[in-house]
């Protein structure tokens, strides 16, 4: 009684209380999450099919991360959404959750806490923004962003034309709609098995966003009668097929971290190099920006994702189960492609095999760092220079004006403690600028190294995720201005070219330094995290606990 009188203050009749299964709905909604801001509405179209099914739904809300505005970094709370939802997922009398993401972290953060409660879950993402329109050319999220920023610092282009074109640039609801790590969550989510097919680029704003919601919770019904659960469907299979499209798609570097992540929840066996060993075969077929020209609403009307992952074929594992409860194979068997230019044959593909996210070692990254070799400069991809040391992107941005500053196109930048403890939380900070005197002469690209992320929607000659970071005693905390450095894509090496005697020297006299907070959930999760090259999760966060409460399945 207690149970039913409580809720029934909310309107609800009796027959909802009759063992019908009930429904959660986690939406990551707020006007603080701007690219989530109509998962309201989402939820509407859902819980029309939850009802539709014979479910009982109830929409609830978890953490929402939006990428723009969270100090210091969304990354610092991804781990903070998983835990929090992972607790309401076991803790309140739910069947089955539908998880409603969208900007960057919401998406791995809801997978990561529906894999380690294993209740049955589907992910309905938002949908990309429309495309960005600016003087007759299509801009994308982010990546027209670093390009404004450096015609701005160049003087090409003016404050109030800055004002204008950001306009133009954001003008519907959804996420980024560059293959940014908000787009490419939602298609590892789809290629993982966890939301339908095509969820991932319908337009935040088309009515087939609306319609594959309503889909969804009719499925999550189904998915609960059958006791399909993330575990199943999360398979190391599943896991392959998702780096495999990733790479097909130009994904970004992120979803590395976040499938670690993921996995790791899961107890599926997965580590960085097979990002780099499975994705070998796999050329790049999807032509959207930062690699390509194209962005999401293009993708949409050329066939989505159905159409790249029926392209590839063989390479999927095309028996892998989905939340449709048919196989990926299945699933895709008649997906058409209506546009080439946009998702490019097997035969005829953008970027040959072997040009996505290289994973390099060497002294200076022993335990690995990542390159996205799609989104840099092929002329730089074997490069030898001189370092030139910063602490913190804030270091380098107090000189990036300056003139006299010691730096050439051969220079090799050091952005570092902005790893998981370092910054904290890892921030998209290795992309930075480059010099404006170098801009000034013409140059476009140069090396950076750092141990902290770049955006997804962000290209340029940038290594990443250096592990281990700085700030945890990587090699990267002993490098020193005018060290030389030799970047070795094609041999996946990243050599920091000095003796070991000298590296030992130096060791000696580094000094940890203090944590980063002396209380609260950064102190928490400075003391915890993991580094990137097995997804930054939170040591004690890693596996799972199903969805009893007050025990512990594994
Ligand atoms: Fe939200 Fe890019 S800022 S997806």
């Amino acid at each position: 009684m207690t149970h039913r009188s409580w809720m029934r203050s909310q309107g609800f009749t009796t027959e909802v209380f009759d063992g019908r299964p009930v429904i959660g709905i986690a939406t990551t909604w707020s006007e603080l999450a701007p690219c989530n801001v109509h998962l309201h509405r989402v939820a509407e179209s859902v819980k029309r099919g939850v009802w539709q099914a014979g479910g009982f739904p109830l929409e609830f809300p978890t953490m929402a991360l939006g990428e723009t505005l969270l100090r210091p970094t969304a990354m610092l709370y991804r781990n903070l959404l998983a835990m929090e939802a992972e607790e309401l997922f076991r803790a309140n009398p739910l069947d089955g959750v539908v998880l409603l993401s969208g900007c960057d972290k919401t998406t791995p953060g809801l997978l990561m806490a529906a894999a380690s409660v294993d209740l049955p879950a589907i992910m309905v993402t938002g949908g990309p923004k429309l495309n960005g329109k600016y003087q007759g050319t299509d801009v994308g999220s982010g990546t027209a962003v670093w390009r404004w920023e450096e015609d701005l610092v160049a003087g090409r282009m003016t404050q109030e034309e800055c004002f204008f074109a950001e306009g133009c640039m954001s003008r519907s609801d959804g996420h980024c709609m560059t293959m940014g790590t908000a787009s490419t969550m939602a298609s590892a989510a789809e290629a993982l098995g966890m939301q339908l097919p095509y969820s991932a680029a319908w337009p935040a704003v088309d009515s087939r966003r609306y319609e594959t919601a309503q889909r969804a919770g009719q499925v999550i019904v189904d998915l609960v009668n059958s006791d399909l659960t993330p575990s199943k469907i999360m398979t190391r299979e599943a896991f392959e097929n998702a780096i495999r499209v990733n790479a097909a798609i130009g994904g970004s570097t992120n979803a590395a971290i976040h499938l670690l992540a993921i996995a790791g929840r899961l107890g599926v066996p997965l580590s960085l190099d097979d990002f780099d060993a499975l994705a070998a075969d796999v050329p790049t077929l999807v032509n959207l920006q930062p690699s390509g020209q194209y962005l999401m609403e293009d993708f949409c009307y050329a066939g989505g994702l159905p159409a790249v992952m029926r392209e590839l074929g063989g390479l999927l594992h095309g028996d892998a189960i989905t939340v449709t409860g048919r196989t990926v194979a299945e699933n895709v068997a008649e997906a058409p492609c209506w546009n080439r230019d946009v998702i490019h044959a097997m035969d005829a593909p953008l970027q040959p095999a072997g040009t996505g996210t290289a994973v390099l070692r060497g002294n200076l990254a022993p335990h690995g760092a990542v390159i996205k070799q799609s989104a840099a400069s092929p002329h730089l991809l074997k490069h030898r220079g001189p370092a030139l040391v910063f602490d913190s992107p804030e270091a380098y941005h107090a000189v990036v004006a300056d003139p006299d500053l010691d730096a050439d196109e051969n220079t090799v930048l050091i952005i570092r403690y902005c790893g998981p403890k370092g910054y904290p939380g890892m921030p998209e900070v290795a992309n930075v600028p480059l010099p404006k005197k170098l801009l000034n002469r013409g140059v476009r690209d140069m090396v950076r190294i750092c141990d902290g992320r770049m955006s997804g929607t962000a290209y340029g000659t940038v290594v990443l995720h250096v592990s281990p970071e700085a700030a945890a005693g990587g090699a990267l905390a002993l490098v020193r201005t005018g060290d030389w450095i030799t970047l070795d894509v094609p041999s996946r090496a990243l050599t920091l070219e000095v003796p070991d005697d000298e590296l030992a020297r130096r060791r000696a006299e580094w000094t940890a330094p203090p944590p980063a907070a002396a209380r609260g959930w950064t102190r928490l999760y400075t003391d915890h995290v993991l580094q990137a090259d097995t997804g930054a999760d939170l040591d004690f966060l890693i596996g799972a606990s199903g969805h009893e409460v007050g025990r512990d399945s594994h």
